[in-house]
C-alpha cells in the first residue's frame, strides 16, 4: 500500500507500528474465552503525506504502556509505537458495536 501511495519512507516505520498494534489486539482477544471469536481488524488510511493505523478488536481493555524493566522481554511494544508515531491513541467504537479502535498516525519525519 505505501508503495503504491508513494510512500515508501514511511514503510518501515508503518511495518513496526501494524505489527505491535495487530499482535496487542491478537493476543488481548486470545485471552479471552468466546462462543465465535471475534476477528481482528486493520485499516491502512493515508492523504499522500501520512498514514493512519487503525486496528479493531472486541475488547473493552484499553492498551496501557508499561516501564519496562531493562531486563523485561516484553512491556515495549506501545513505546515502540509512540516512538515512531507523530500521535497515537485510541477509541471506542462508535454506535455500540463494542471493542474499540487503536489508531497511530505516521508522518514524514
Ligand atoms: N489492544 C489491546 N487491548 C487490551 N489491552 C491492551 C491492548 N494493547 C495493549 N494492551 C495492554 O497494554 C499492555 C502494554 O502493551 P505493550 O505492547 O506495550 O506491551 P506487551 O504487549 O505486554 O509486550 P511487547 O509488546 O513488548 O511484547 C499490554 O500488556 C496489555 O495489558
Ligand atoms: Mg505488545
Amino acid at each position: 500500500m505505501l508503495r503504491e501511495w508513494d510512500l515508501r519512507e514511511l514503510a518501515e516505520a508503518t511495518e513496526y507500528v501494524v505489527s505491535e498494534l495487530v499482535a496487542n489486539s491478537v493476543l488481548a482477544t486470545e485471552a479471552m474465552q468466546w462462543l465465535i471469536r471475534p476477528p481482528v481488524r486493520l485499516w491502512l488510511l493515508s492523504d499522500g503525506a501520512a498514514v493512519l493505523v487503525h486496528v479493531w478488536d472486541a475488547i473493552a481493555a484499553v492498551p496501557q504502556p508499561r516501564a519496562a524493566a531493562p531486563d523485561d522481554e516484553n512491556g515495549r511494544g506501545l513505546a515502540i509505537v509512540a516512538a515512531l508515531s507523530a500521535q497515537w491513541g485510541h477509541d471506542w467504537s462508535p454506535r455500540g458495536l463494542g471493542g474499540k479502535v487503536t489508531w497511530a498516525l505516521i508522518t514524514t519525519p
